[in-house]
C-alpha cells in the first residue's frame, strides 16, 4: 500500500519524505487556500515547489467544472513536472476529461467518490486513482471502509487497473483499516501516519531497557 500525504503544507511534505515513507502527495482547493495559496501563477509555483519535494504522484485539483476549463487546466497543471496527477471532480464533464487525459498519457485522479457506482465509470474512463472520501462517509453514518472494500473487490473481479486512493482518511485506524481492505493507497494527514508509530507498551519498554541498561553500566 502506498502512502500520499494530504496537505499542501511544505513542511509536513517535507517531515513525511524525510521519515523515507511517502509515495505522493495529495492536494484539494481547500488545502490550497488553508496554506494562504491564490492567484494562478502562485498556485503553479507551489504545485512546483511540491513536485521538488517528493519523488511522484502529486495530485493537482482542477478548479474548472466544465469540459473544455478542465482540459485547459489539466494540460496547465500537468505541463509543471511529469510528477503531477490531474484531480478531477466526479461529475459527467469529469469522466469526459478523465478519458481525454488518459488518451493522452496524462495520469487522472477521479476525486469526491461516494459510490462504488461512481468508482466503476471512473474506471471506465480510465481513471489512473479513484479518491474515496471515508471520512466524510463515515461523518454521515455510512462505513467508508466498507465502501473501500467493495470498490477493491469490484476492480478485482472485473480487472480494471484504476488504483483506490482512500481519501479522507483521519486517523491511525482508517490506515490499518484501509490496509486490511485492499487499499492501493492512503492519503492521510501527517499526524495519522505518524500516530502509526505509537503504542504505550513500546514506551513503557523502551524506559525499561534503558533504565536497566543504565543501572547495569553505572
Ligand atoms: O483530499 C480530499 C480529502 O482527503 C479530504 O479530507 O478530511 O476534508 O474530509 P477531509
Amino acid at each position: 500500500m502506498q502512502f500520499f500525504i494530504d496537505t499542501a503544507n511544505l513542511d509536513q511534505i517535507r517531515e513525511a519524505h524525510a521519515l523515507g515513507v511517502l509515495d505522493g502527495v495529495t492536494t484539494n482547493p481547500s488545502l490550497m487556500a488553508k496554506e494562504g495559496i491564490s492567484g494562478e501563477q502562485n498556485i503553479l509555483n507551489h504545485y512546483k515547489a511540491i513536485c521538488d519535494i517528493v519523488d511522484d504522484n502529486v495530485s493537482a485539483e482542477v478548479i474548472s467544472t466544465d469540459y473544455e476549463g478542465m482540459i485547459r487546466e489539466g494540460e496547465k497543471l500537468a505541463a509543471i513536472d511529469d510528477k503531477i496527477v490531474v484531480k478531477v471532480p466526479m461529475i459527467k464533464d469529469g469522466i469526459k476529461a478523465i478519458r481525454y487525459f488518459t488518451d493522452k498519457g496524462i495520469r487522472t485522479n477521479c476525486t469526491l467518490i461516494f459510490s462504488a457506482g461512481q468508482a466503476i465509470i471512473a474506471a471506465k474512463a480510465g481513471a489512473t486513482f479513484i479518491s474515496p472520501f471515508i471520512g466524510r462517509l463515515d461523518d454521515i453514518s455510512f462505513d467508508g471502509i466498507e465502501l473501500i472494500q467493495q470498490i477493491v473487490d469490484i476492480y478485482d473481479i472485473q480487472g480494471f487497473e484504476t488504483q483506490v486512493l482512500a481519501a479522507s482518511v483521519r486517523n491511525s485506524l482508517h490506515i490499518v483499516k484501509c490496509a486490511e481492505a485492499g487499499a492501493h493507497v492512503v492519503t492521510c494527514p501527517l499526524s495519522a501516519i505518524t500516530g502509526l508509530l505509537n503504542h504505550p507498551l513500546t514506551d513503557k519498554g523502551l524506559a525499561q531497557f534503558l533504565a536497566d541498561h543504565a543501572k547495569a553500566n553505572g
